[in-house]
């Protein structure tokens, strides 16, 4: 299965993660044999994992298969599955942008206000997982089905510069652009890719793509960089000559 061959090669990397972060549709069908899978998937990792939902999702399904993760009882029972943990010295704010039976997301009033509190009472540097993206990708099959509210979203990031990344899910392709103030990051997906098409009538198809998930580093002087990892082994590591007056260990 593509989402262990994704844990396989986080488990293999020489340096692992504080924490993974999984943006939403864990399941397809809001089935309980998917949750238990995706579970017990996610489960051989050692860093802590958080999820927030997409639109395949329900908090009912997170609830019942992730009820040991710490923060998911909570979340579960408030009225949409939302939460803020500290991972080091960063804040991740997740949010809940599905909305039930429909593919688009929405945030919503009450989150937003949330958010706007959360990231007052915050000063450290600040993630924010939401799944549905608030930018248009020119993939017109997806941005269909993006953010509704991106607008009201965007008012509010942009009063906190301290978010360093908007880390979304959802369109099944590596993309990235700028975003009130701050960066939105979309994660590819561990399973299939949407074909890139950026025709007005492209069809929503997919490819079968190499697994990549992304690596988020926060370096020392404070920024947040962004690796693309593939989840199959290639052949390396192989020694680089240095150039002249360079010295690396
Ligand atoms: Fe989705």
């Amino acid at each position: 299965m593509l989402a262990e061959r994704a844990v396989r090669g986080l488990l293999a990397q020489p340096q692992r993660p504080d924490a993974v972060v999984v943006t939403g549709d864990l399941a397809n069908d809001d089935d309980p044999r998917e949750y238990r899978m995706a579970r017990e998937i996610l489960g051989r990792l050692p860093m802590p994992v958080y999820i927030i939902p997409g639109n395949h999702d329900s908090a009912a399904g997170f609830a019942s298969a992730f009820a040991d993760f710490d923060y998911v009882p909570q979340a579960a029972a408030r009225e949409k599955f939302y939460y803020s943990v500290r991972i080091g010295d960063l804040t991740l704010v997740a949010l809940d942008s599905s909305v039930p039976g429909k593919p688009y997301g929405r945030v919503g009033d009450v989150q937003l206000e949330w958010l706007d509190k959360q990231l007052s009472d915050t000063s450290g540097p600040v993630l924010v997982a939401v799944h549905h993206p608030p930018v248009a990708t020119g993939m017109q099959f997806m941005d269909t089905i993006g953010l509704k509210d991106a607008d009201e979203f965007g008012a509010v990031i942009q009063r906190h510069p301290h978010v360093l990344r908007i880390m979304c899910g959802h369109v099944h392709r590596a993309v990235t652009a700028s975003f009130a103030g701050s960066l939105v990051t979309i994660a590819p997906s561990t399973a299939h890719n949407s074909a890139l098409n950026f025709a007005k009538d492209a069809p929503a198809h997919i490819h079968l793509e190499p697994t990549i998930y992304y690596l988020h580093v926060l370096t020392d002087d404070g920024a947040l960089a962004t690796h693309t990892a593939f989840a199959e082994m290639y052949p390396g590591p192989f020694p680089v000559q240095a150039d002249e007056g360079v010295s690396w260990p």
